[in-house]
């Protein structure tokens, strides 16, 4: 469909799925997304976090639904996929595979454990919603998947061995798809965010014992000196979704603040 000259991010009467948004950059999607027009599921393994989501944007009169999801669960993933598709006519447009987890550790301090941990959240659960969602996006001749992939995907990030696989394997994914599925209409990019300043990145600064000095060597590598906002991933996740990226498949699209033109 040609963008909508009077409002060309628009995401009216659109369905989107958004995993992970009970917080940090997932709910800014979600919450950017209903702000566009679009119906939100909010599809999260935390209800309470993934609630006060869903109570944001029906206080600022946006559409949005809880589904509890665990993405590492098969069976939940492709149950929470038929409801998705039940209750909107078999019409699934967008999905963002954004949850994820994160690992600190080199290859010899990162366990087996450790290691498949990160392969569950951060690919295979991408792996089993899109399998579930495609069918419908193929039949219908469009639909916009973007996973949440990171700088960590495009670069090598010390010490985070399993996480930095995990996100090459993301981007990876995304290319694979995108090549498959064009010829169809649908189209799969990721985005690849510089440090945001979010749960996951205050979870870490907390676990230092000098976080003002951590957070100086988080900044340093970014050319903006500073953290991204979850907002503004978000707006990256919108342009992927509208129509005004109608051209874009297969791109794993750098947000970072310039980290990775300095390596
Ligand atoms: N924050 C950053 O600096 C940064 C940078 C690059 C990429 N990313 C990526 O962006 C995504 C979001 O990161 P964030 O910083 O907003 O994280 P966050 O920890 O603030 O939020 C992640 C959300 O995912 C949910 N989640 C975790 N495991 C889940 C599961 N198995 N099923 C369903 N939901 C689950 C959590 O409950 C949480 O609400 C992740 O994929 C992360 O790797 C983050």
């Amino acid at each position: 469909m040609p963008p909508n000259p009077q409002n060309p991010f628009s995401l009216h009467e659109k369905v989107a799925i958004v995993t992970g948004s009970g917080s940090g950059i997932g709910a800014a999607i979600a919450e950017c997304f209903a702000a566009a027009g679009a119906k939100v599921y909010v599809a999260e393994c935390n209800e309470v976090h993934g609630a006060d989501t869903v109570r944001r944007i029906t206080e600022q009169d946006g559409n949005a639904s809880l589904a509890v999801v665990d993405v590492v669960s098969e069976s939940e993933c492709s149950a929470f996929v038929r409801r998705v598709l039940l209750e909107n006519a078999g019409r699934c447009d967008i999905l963002v595979n954004n949850a994820g987890v994160g690992h600190v550790g080199t290859i010899l301090s990162t366990e087996t454990a450790d290691l498949e941990r990160l392969w569950q959240v951060n690919l295979r659960g991408a792996y089993f919603l899109s399998r579930a969602v495609l069918p419908a996006m193929i039949e219908r001749r469009a639909g916009s998947i973007i996973n949440l992939a990171s700088v960590a995907g495009i670069t090598g990030m010390e010490s985070r061995f399993a996480y930095t696989i995990s996100k090459h394997a993301v981007v990876g994914m995304t290319r694979a798809m995108a090549m498959d599925h064009g010829p169809t209409g649908v189209r799969i990019n990721c985005i690849c965010p510089g440090r945001t300043q979010t749960p996951f990145v205050e979870a870490r600064l907390r676990e230092y014992a000098d976080p003002q000095e951590y957070l100086k060597q988080m900044v340093a590598p970014h050319a903006l000196k500073r953290l991204a906002q979850p907002s503004e991933i978000a707006a990256a996740a919108l342009y992927l979704a509208s129509d005004q990226s109608a051209f874009v498949t297969g791109s794993a699209m750098v947000v970072d603040g310039g980290y990775t033109a300095g390596k």
